[in-house]
C-alpha cells in the first residue's frame, strides 16, 4: 500500500479536502486498495470537529463527500509511516520537517510540488474566507491530486 497524507493547520478546509478527492479519484481509478489516505493538522485546536462547513458544501457540489471525517493533529508516527507527507503551504513542511525524526527531515513535501506546472506552491488558506477562497482552494487541489495520481501510477504502482 502506498501511504499518502495530507497535511495543513486546521485539518478542517485543506487537508480533509484533499483527502476526500485523491480517495475519490483513486476510487474512480479502481485503485482504492493501493492507497491508505489520511490527513492531519499542524495545530490541534479544531481535533474532532468535522470539516468546515464551506469546504463541505463546495466539495459536494463537485462530487466529493468530505462529512464523515474529523479533525486529527499529525504525529511524528505519521510522519514515519506514511510514504507522502504533504504540507499545504511552506508553514506545515516546516513544522512538518521540525516534527520529523532524524533522518525523515526529508520525507514532508508541498503538496503542489507534484503539479509544477501550476507555477504555485501552496495552497492558501480559506478559513474564514469568502467562498471563492474555498473554490479556488478546490481547484488546486483538484488539479494537485489529479499530477499526484499521476506521478505515483508511473513510479509506485506496478501495473
Ligand atoms: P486549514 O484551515 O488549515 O485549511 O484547515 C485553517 C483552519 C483553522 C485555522 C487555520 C487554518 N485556525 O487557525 O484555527
Amino acid at each position: 500500500m502506498i501511504g499518502v497524507l495530507f497535511v495543513c493547520t486546521g485539518n478542517i478546509c485543506r487537508s480533509p479536502t484533499a483527502e476526500g478527492v485523491f480517495r475519490a479519484m483513486v476510487e474512480r481509478e479502481g485503485m482504492g486498495g493501493a492507497f491508505r489516505i489520511d490527513s492531519a493538522g499542524t495545530y490541534d485546536g479544531h481535533a474532532g470537529e468535522p470539516p468546515s462547513g464551506p469546504a463541505v458544501a463546495i466539495a459536494k457540489r463537485r462530487g466529493y463527500d468530505l462529512a464523515a471525517l474529523r479533525a486529527r493533529p499529525v504525529t511524528v508516527e505519521d510522519i514515519v509511516a506514511f510514504d507522502h507527507v504533504l504540507g499545504m503551504d511552506r508553514t506545515h513542511l516546516a513544522a512538518l520537517r521540525r516534527l520529523a525524526p532524524k533522518g525523515l527531515t526529508g520525507k514532508p513535501r508541498l503538496f503542489l510540488d507534484t503539479a509544477p506546472h501550476l507555477g504555485l506552491r501552496e495552497v492558501a488558506d480559506p478559513w474564514m474566507g469568502e467562498a471563492a477562497d474555498y473554490e479556488r482552494a478546490l481547484d488546486l487541489i483538484e488539479a494537485g491530486c489529479a499530477a499526484l495520481l499521476e506521478q505515483l501510477r508511473a513510479t509506485s504502482l506496478t501495473a
